[in-house]
């Protein structure tokens, strides 16, 4: 992309002052709907939390506090466990120049499953970071107190990630007390593995999401599992005035043993690349990305990653949803270019993308049935030509395009922070992906997006403080849809509908709500799937022709909610 692009940017944000976007159709406030609170007096920032669908438990990671909470409602809390800074370290911390009474406390960062006993957790302690074992019968910590360096910030103001894949914990957060250090490392006692510390690497990432997807039982190539990391950076490949951010993803592949020499403990497998999320035509570019949601699901041939992104520069408040497909991304890391950094006059680096001879095993590749077949049976025999590229080549040149090559969604004066996504089946067989977008003033958007464009069916005040939604989980065990969010003063339980707000049959169909129909005889709007088997008499249009309820209707009676003109 040209550098001219991103002057162009900046300016005409501001004048896109044109109606931009969908409007929610209807808005819900706080006290219009029922939703379950969780909060306890004197414990704050709720920011981590782990959904266990099969133990119908919400954990929650909270400051200096762990909760187990009924996940069918959440207002029951089963269990807690005080997780405490000592009085010594506290003060240590203070001596260092961080506030006593916020900075130095231990802010729950990492709570992952590690086994059906066991939840691997880890706080910041003072800027001692610290992990353990919890032992889900007694809710006691095994006292082991690792090392959490690497796993867990030092900075609970700090970015951080992680992921639990087969029992090895892997984590984008900084290394250092700085908070200067950015990391993706493995924390496993066979192999642990790490990124070098090199800018080409790792540039002042933002880590927002990481995510295992599983290689394809049914493939015969013998491809390994892989992690994917999401986060946003500074850039090394465009110059600019100031720090040009730029979103990425990256990933690894779980069988990486690190190299023998070059590499050694190091990641074989670190490749990234630039996520594109743009519209073309109107020269918008929205290069943060502030969450990830990797929807997996049967109906699906292949995963499919949502992102929500924002522009660097927002003083108009655009956010934007894009969605990649995996074979795009995989594209890009097994076929696409690399880019090589080139020193021109003395000091000053410029990134191009590398036209020379690529070495075999192709850099950053698992290892598969092919690497195998000419004997290089893991990482460590990779010869030293492809480690070496790697190293030195870890940027792809190619970017991930987005599905359509346009967002899902696009939206003004907000800021999108959060997004899961449910894939739902209407009364009329169509399959819908229904986005659920938090918002930074404590909102929540329902959305789908089809051939024709897209529909916020509502918005919901999901937190009356109007504070930033910082986490989001949906359950969707069948019949049990909920949604759970975080934020630094309580967690939220959510229904993924409020059918029975609408009173009417025109109210019901207009709402385009995949999960909602109208049941005439009962002369009512119901949740289809909490009903034990659909009818073909209910009325559902998510294109928005109500003409079918004229037959059951004669009165037009507005429902409680707000309703707004689209
Ligand atoms: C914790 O929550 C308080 C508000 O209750 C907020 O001011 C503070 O920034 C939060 N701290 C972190 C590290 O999230
Ligand atoms: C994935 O996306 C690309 C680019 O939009 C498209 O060409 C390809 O057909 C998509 N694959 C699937 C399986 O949807």
């Amino acid at each position: 992309m040209a550098l001219s692009a991103f002057y162009a940017v900046w300016g005409l944000l501001l004048e896109v002052a044109i109606a931009f976007g969908p409007v929610p159709r209807i808005t819900w406030e706080h006290k219009e709907v029922q939703l379950i609170h969780f909060n306890e007096s004197k414990v704050s920032n709720y920011s981590t939390l782990l959904l266990s669908e099969d133990k119908n438990i919400l954990y929650v990671g909270a400051r200096e506090v762990i909760f187990a909470l009924n996940a069918v409602n959440i207002a029951e809390k089963q269990h807690e466990l005080h997780w405490k800074v000592t009085e010594d370290k506290r003060t240590k911390c203070a001596v260092k120049g961080k506030s006593e009474q916020t900075e130095c406390r231990n802010y729950v960062r990492v709570l992952q499953q590690l086994n059906d006993t066991f939840l691997y957790v880890c706080g910041t302690n003072a800027f001692q970071p610290t992990c353990d074992y919890l032992n889900l019968i007694s809710f006691e910590l095994g006292g082991k107190n690792e090392d959490g360096k690497g796993r867990c910030p030092f900075d609970p103001a700090q970015s951080y990630t992680s992921v639990m894949v087969d029992e090895e914990l892997y984590s984008g957060t900084s290394y250092n007390f700085l908070g200067s250090e950015p990391i993706i490392s493995r924390h496993s006692h066979q192999s642990p593995l790490r990124t070098e510390y090199a800018i080409p690497w790792l540039n002042e990432p933002n880590f927002v999401f990481a995510d295992v997807i599983r290689a394809d039982p049914n493939s015969t190539d013998g491809e390994d599992d892989k992690i994917y990391f999401f986060f946003t950076e500074v850039s090394v490949e465009y110059e600019f005035v100031g720090k040009l951010m730029i979103p990425r993803i990256a990933r690894v592949c779980k069988r990486d043993q690190g190299g023998l020499r070059t590499l050694q403990k190091k990641w074989t497998s670190f490749l990234k690349a630039r996520l594109i999320c743009t519209i073309p035509d109107k020269n918008l570019i929205f290069n943060v990305i502030n969450d990830v949601f990797i929807l997996k699901s049967p109906t699906l041939k292949e995963p499919v990653i949502y992102g929500v992104f924002t522009p660097q520069l927002n003083n108009v408040g655009l956010s934007a949803v894009c969605a990649y497909n995996l074979s795009t991304v995989e594209e890009v890391f097994s076929k696409g270019k690399y880019m090589q950094s080139a020193t021109v006059e003395q000091s000053h680096t410029k990134w191009v993308r590398y036209n020379g001879e690529i070495p075999n095993p192709r850099p950053g590749a698992c290892i598969n049935n092919e690497a195998r077949a000419s004997n290089y049976m893991s990482s460590l025999n990779l010869p030293d030509k492809t480690l070496q590229f790697v190293k030195d080549h870890p940027l792809m040149d190619d970017s991930v395009t987005p599905m359509g090559d346009r967002p899902r969604l696009v939206k003004r004066d907000v800021k999108y922070t959060q997004i899961v996504v449910d894939r739902v089946r209407a009364l009329n067989g169509t399959i819908y992906d229904v986005m659920f977008i938090g918002t930074d003033q404590g909102a929540l958007h329902k959305a789908i997006s089809y051939e024709n464009g897209m529909h916020i069916i509502e918005e919901t005040q999901l937190f009356p403080n109007f504070e930033p939604v910082q986490t989001l989980l949906l359950s969707s065990k069948t019949g049990r849809r909920y949604l759970f969010a975080g934020s630094n003063s309580g967690v939220v339980q959510s229904p993924v509908a409020f059918c029975d707000k609408y009173t009417t049959c025109v109210d019901c169909v207009l709402a385009r709500d995949p999960y909602c129909a109208w049941k005439p005889l009962e002369a009512s709007c119901i949740d289809i799937f909490k009903e034990g088997e659909m009818e073909r008499n209910w009325i559902q249009n998510i294109g928005g022709d109500a003409s079918s309820c004229s037959e059951f209707l004669k009165t037009f009676r507005g429902s409680s909610g707000k309703l707004q003109v689209n």
